[in-house]
C-alpha cells in the first residue's frame, strides 16, 4: 500500500514541478493542467480501502496489491475479474477483450487489467 501512496505523491510532486513553467506563459493550459490533475477514487468493497489515482489511471496495479489475483494481464485469462458495485459510469468503456470474454454490453463485470478509472467514485469487489 505504502507505494502506490508514494507513487501518486510523486506525480503529484511531478506535476508541481512542471505546472509554473507552462502556466506563466498560458493560462489556458493551466486549466488543462488542473483538469489532468484531477483524483479518482477506488474503493474495496470488502475493507472499504479508498485508493486515490488521477483521473484516466489504469486499476490493475492498485488492485492487484489489494489482492485481485492477474495471470495474462492481456485480458484473455479472466483471473482479474472484479464486479463493479458503484461507478460503472466511471471507468473507461469494456475494451474488445473485455466484450470477448465477458460478453458485449457488461458493466458489472471488468477485467481489471483492462479497464481505467476516468473519474469519480468507482466501489469495486472480487
Ligand atoms: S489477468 Fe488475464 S484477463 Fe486480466
Amino acid at each position: 500500500m505504502t507505494f502506490v501512496g508514494l507513487r501518486i505523491v510523486s506525480d503529484f510532486i511531478n506535476g508541481i514541478v512542471f505546472l509554473p513553467n507552462v502556466v506563466a506563459n498560458n493560462p489556458t493550459e493551466h486549466k488543462a493542467i488542473n483538469k489532468s490533475l484531477s483524483m479518482a477514487t477506488l474503493i474495496f468493497d470488502h475493507n472499504q480501502e479508498e485508493v486515490n489515482l488521477p483521473d484516466h489511471s489504469p486499476i490493475a496495479e492498485v488492485c492487484e496489491e489489494a489482492g485481485v489475483p492477474f495471470a495474462c494481464t492481456e485480458g484473455v485469462c479472466g483471473t482479474c475479474v472484479i464486479e463493479v458495485k458503484e461507478g460503472s459510469e466511471n471507468l473507461s468503456p469494456p475494451t474488445k477483450e473485455e466484450g470477448d470474454f465477458l460478453g458485449e454490453g457488461t458493466r458489472h463485470e471488468r477485467l481489471a487489467c483492462q479497464c481505467r478509472i476516468q473519474k469519480g467514485r468507482v466501489r469495486v469487489c472480487f
